[in-house]
């Protein structure tokens, strides 16, 4: 398949985690930033290219306008706007992507679940209007602030009281939630969608608490189209510093018998994990 740099998508998740000293890091966040920094969406498409792995951005543009803007529920539509505002806007899951999820949700009839990575809500508020009114989100992001930019819309939406946020690095909340049995093998569904060099860790720690028969999905697991991109493919820094610790995780999960899997290319690519036993 082609590789293409200019129509792949760009997934700065994890910008607010630059270790000090980890110049590659900070070279990276530095490279988008100059770009994000202007808010200008159309300027950042034109550099990292839209979400999507979709051959032309004209094709992913027909997606949009005829299978998901027509359908998208009013608060999404308004947070995405709220989104697009935001200096980051580009961290936000992509419309269609979010579609998917509501109606995945749907499907495997899912009640208790949790994000890991929520931003401002957009992913956030597709699982919380899925769910039945019974139905509980336990939401996990190192940043209140963007979430509570969102907060506003899901409390008018009518979905806040099925969501639980907790505020803080995703791994010693989890350690937490495993250290206690009775969160053993209780959710039927996880959206991971934060920092790209923890999936494997977080992998460890959430197939115990997926129950058997839910599902995990990871989000960016074909992260830009670099996974499949020759050694020496123009990738810019970011995607690069990110690139391994993808294929590492990508490769892990291939190989793990306690899952069924299926990458799908929507967006920047989600994996979604079947546990089995
Ligand atoms: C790509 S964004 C999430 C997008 C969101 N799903 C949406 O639909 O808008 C990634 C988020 O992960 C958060 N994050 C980064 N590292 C994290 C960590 N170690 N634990 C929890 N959240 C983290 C960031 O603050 C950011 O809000």
């Amino acid at each position: 398949m082609m590789y293409s740099t200019s129509l792949t998508p760009f997934h700065p998740s994890k910008k607010r985690n630059i270790e000090p000293g980890n110049k590659g890091e900070m070279a990276a966040n530095n490279e988008m930033k100059s770009v994000s920094a202007s808010g200008d969406q159309v300027k950042f498409e034109q550099e990292f290219g839209h979400k999507s792995l979709l051959q032309t951005d004209a094709l992913y543009q027909y997606i949009l306008d005829t299978g998901v803007y027509p359908r998208e529920p009013e608060p999404m539509k308004e947070l995405r706007e709220v989104t697009a505002k935001h200096q980051w806007s580009m961290m936000a899951t992509p419309a269609d992507e979010a579609q998917f999820l509501n109606m995945l949700l749907k499907l495997v009839n899912a009640k208790n679940t949790m994000e890991i990575g929520v931003f401002t809500g957009y992913s956030l508020l597709a699982t919380a209007l899925a769910l039945p009114d019974d139905g509980k989100i336990l939401a996990i992001d190192t940043n209140r602030e963007d979430y509570e930019l969102g907060l506003p819309i899901m409390e008018k939406a009518g979905v806040a009281h099925k969501i639980q946020f907790k505020e803080g690095p995703a791994l010693p909340i989890l350690d937490q939630m495993i250290a206690d049995e009775k969160n053993h093998g209780t959710f039927d569904f996880i959206f991971v969608d934060a920092d790209k060099d923890s999936y494997t860790n977080y992998h460890k720690r959430l197939i115990d608490l997926v129950k058997v028969g839910g599902l995990i999905g990871y989000d960016n697991t074909l992260w830009n189209g670099s996974v499949a991109a020759p050694p020496d493919a123009p990738l810019n820094s970011y995607v690069r510093y990110y690139k391994d610790f993808v294929l590492e995780f990508n490769k892990a999960i291939s190989f793990d018998p306690r899952i069924e899997i299926c990458m799908l290319p929507v967006g920047d690519g989600i994996t979604l994990c079947r546990r089995v036993i």
